[in-house]
């Protein structure tokens, strides 16, 4: 077939109702697990001034460097589309002075933008959920928010293994930082290409560069939890023992330092290896120096984003995918002169809750092939004759059962064959 014309832009994709069921469900099982944490959801522009992601994320990440969509607008103004919810969030929360001795805390669903390279899992616009827990400092507060993004995954029935790091203070990592210079310099040379490049800028980026070489020459390397601060190491260490308590199981992985600046001590992530290359499905950490680089009062801050598509996939694999709803009901008009009291009839069993499809007017051979496309529970056609009093027939379309009486019965005849009346 040749190509249309007019195509979507790469790694951008197109949801159809067989495929946006699936994720209502999902968003609505997320909604119910978050009133219970009771987070409330923001909702931020997707468009922001290129400045503030450039500050919140950091200038020498992959994100801002190579993956933003930025243009500017008709004022001239260099604008990005969002490629990731936390910097809005806390620009939105610091503008609007929420944070003031009090602790929100946040959820959003959304589009997020990065030109990185198409491949399965991994597009150009893609959707997260979010949440932000801010004002809480202690280690409580990972671990509930651990228990929170752990819930969620437990309540789209996938599952997935959690680990987790410290990445200390920015002091701390400053030192560890010069200390991992030493021992990668000598071995630039083999390192990949990404890695020679950002070796200077972003040496911790090394640590989780999925290149083999890479990952061997990682192996050697000293550790980021030999030289944390006495704070944050104690911080780490209640954490695991609350993720204890709690029986949630985790594994420290020393080369989980994310693609992000912004975090400070506790990160994790939630991995599959069900996905190919593009495993993780949620991610996040706690990010105590964001709010203030931005302007904000002194804020600590955690939060993480599950990826929608990435999960959905787990999703579909894991547990096949959620069967789609069917019509109750089709009617068909076969005249002008039915179509009145067919829509009437329609509206009526639509008003009490009835999942209903109506077509026409056309042929009996017509209807019935439309009747059989909608794969709806029950069929009825109507006529002149049975406007006038023939009785009308109801018929099941995989199965047997029928009823037939006079068109004004038709709902009792479909409470008779089982047919729900929910907001009856
Ligand atoms: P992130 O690790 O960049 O973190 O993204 C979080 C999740 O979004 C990933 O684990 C993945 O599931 C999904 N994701 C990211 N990029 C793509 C892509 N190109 N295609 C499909 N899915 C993708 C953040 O965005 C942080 N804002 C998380 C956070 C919130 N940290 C603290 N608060």
């Amino acid at each position: 077939m040749a190509k249309p014309v007019l195509q979507a832009v790469r790694g951008m994709n197109d949801l159809f109702p067989e495929d946006t069921f699936s994720w209502q469900l999902l968003e609505e099982q997320f909604r119910e697990v978050l009133a219970c944490y009771d987070v409330g959801e923001i909702r931020v522009p997707l468009v922001e001034h290129t400045d503030l992601f450039a500050r919140a994320i950091g200038d020498v990440t992959d994100i801002v460097q190579k993956e933003m969509y930025t243009f500017p607008d008709r004022n001239g103004e260099s604008l990005t589309l969002r490629p990731e919810g936390t910097a809005g969030v806390v620009r939105a929360l610091v503008e609007h002075g929420s944070l003031r001795g009090k602790t929100p805390r946040v959820y959003y669903m959304g589009p997020m933008f990065r030109h990185e390279r198409p491949q399965k899992g991994r597009y150009r616009q893609f959707h997260q959920l979010g949440v932000e827990y801010l004002g809480m400092g202690q280690a409580a507060a990972d671990a509930e928010i651990i228990a929170l993004s752990a819930r969620l995954l437990k309540s789209a029935s996938v599952s997935a293994d959690l680990q987790i790091n410290s990445l200390g203070t920015p002091a701390s990592r400053a030192s560890y930082r010069e200390i991992l210079l030493a021992y990668l310099r000598p071995q630039a040379e083999s390192l990949c290409a990404d890695c020679q490049s950002r070796l200077e800028r972003n040496p911790l980026r090394v640590l989780d560069c999925k290149v083999e070489n890479c990952q061997q020459i990682s192996t050697g390397a000293p550790r980021l939890s030999d030289h944390l601060d006495p704070e944050s190491e104690q911080h780490f260490l209640q954490l695991q023992h609350l993720l204890d308590a709690l029986q949630i199981p985790y594994t420290v992985n020393p080369a989980l330092v994310r693609g992000l600046d912004y975090y400070h001590r506790t990160v994790f992530e939630w991995v599959t290896g069900a996905l190919g290359s593009q495993g993780t499905v949620l991610a996040g950490g706690r990010y105590d120096g964001l709010v203030a680089q931005l302007g904000g009062p002194d804020t600590p801050a955690i939060g993480f984003a599950l990826g929608m598509e990435r999960l959905l996939a787990l999703q579909a694999l894991q547990n096949g995918m959620a069967p789609l709803p069917v019509p109750d009901l089709f009617m068909g008009a076969l005249e002008e002169e039915s179509v009145a009291s067919l829509l009437q009839m329609a509206e009526d069993l639509r008003s009490r809750g009835v999942r209903t499809v109506t077509a026409g007017p056309a042929g009996f051979r017509a209807l019935l092939r439309q009747a059989e496309r909608s794969a709806s529970r029950y069929q009825v056609l109507l006529g002149r004759s049975q406007l006038q009093g023939d009785t009308v027939l109801l018929k099941e379309q995989l199965g047997n059962r029928q009823w037939e009486g006079p068109w004004r019965d038709l709902p009792s005849g479909l409470a008779a064959l089982g047919v729900d009346f929910p907001n009856a």
